[in-house]
């Protein structure tokens, strides 16, 4: 039997471009962040942190910054996400040590990779590990999105605002972070979505997937 059920959500879900301001209950943001929480990082380092907005002055200030696109006002919760501006050896052996306590021992293999992690990150450029951990926030927004349609929440990913600016106003060139994306969750307003209605458009498969045999 076929398992449809998560492209049945991936179907459902779209880029929601009008929201009509409902809160979303709390229980459906907790699990929509311990999706977050649980995705896969590199080296399992988890180079980002969330930053979950209501205040409405605060979502005002983004959206000046955000295109003007109304769902960071009209949403419930704004994600935002935020990755490590770069990779220190105290942030490596963070969470190197988090794995030894949780598991309740220590590996030869496990503290060797730690070594080669620490001989190699560190030294490069920020921008260098700025741009990998950034890459993992991409992989906690897609689980964010899909978790949202779970939760029968409607959510817009989006890339349209200035990271700069956005650094600026939460403050996070101090926490050592830079965002990367962010995430309005909510409820559509269907009158006012123009794009509720509209077929999905994807690339056929052919364009897509080459099969090397
Ligand atoms: C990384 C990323 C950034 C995006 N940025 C924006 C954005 O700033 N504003 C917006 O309205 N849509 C944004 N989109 C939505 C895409 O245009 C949309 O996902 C795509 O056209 C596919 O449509 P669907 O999500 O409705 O299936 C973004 C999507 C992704 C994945």
């Amino acid at each position: 039997m076929k398992n449809t059920d998560f492209l049945d959500k991936l179907n459902a879900r779209y880029a929601t471009k009008a929201m009509n301001g409902e809160v979303v209950p709390q229980e459906k943001i907790d699990t929509i962040l311990e999706a977050i929480r649980l995705v896969p990082t590199s080296s399992g380092l988890q180079p980002f942190e969330v930053f979950v907005i209501t205040n409405r002055d605060v979502k005002a200030q983004i959206k000046a910054i955000a295109w003007n696109q109304a769902q960071v006002t009209d949403c419930s919760h704004l994600l935002v996400f935020a990755a490590w501006d770069t990779y220190t050896a105290e942030r490596i052996n963070h969470m190197f040590d988090l794995t030894n306590k949780i598991r309740g021992f220590e590996n030869e293999g496990w503290e060797n990779y730690r070594q080669m992690l620490l001989s190699t990150y560190p030294q490069k450029a920020a921008e260098e590990n700025f741009q990998h951990a950034a890459k993992q926030t991409y992989i906690a927004f897609m689980a964010a999105m899909t978790q949202a349609e779970y939760e029968g929440v409607d959510c817009t990913p989006m890339e349209g605002f200035e990271p700069e600016a956005l650094d600026k106003i939460l403050g996070l060139h101090e926490k050592g972070l830079r965002s990367t994306l962010i995430l309005p969750l909510g409820y559509r307003d269907a009158d006012k979505d123009w794009l509720v209605n509209l077929e999905k458009v994807r690339k056929p498969m052919n364009e897509l997937v080459t099969v090397v045999d």
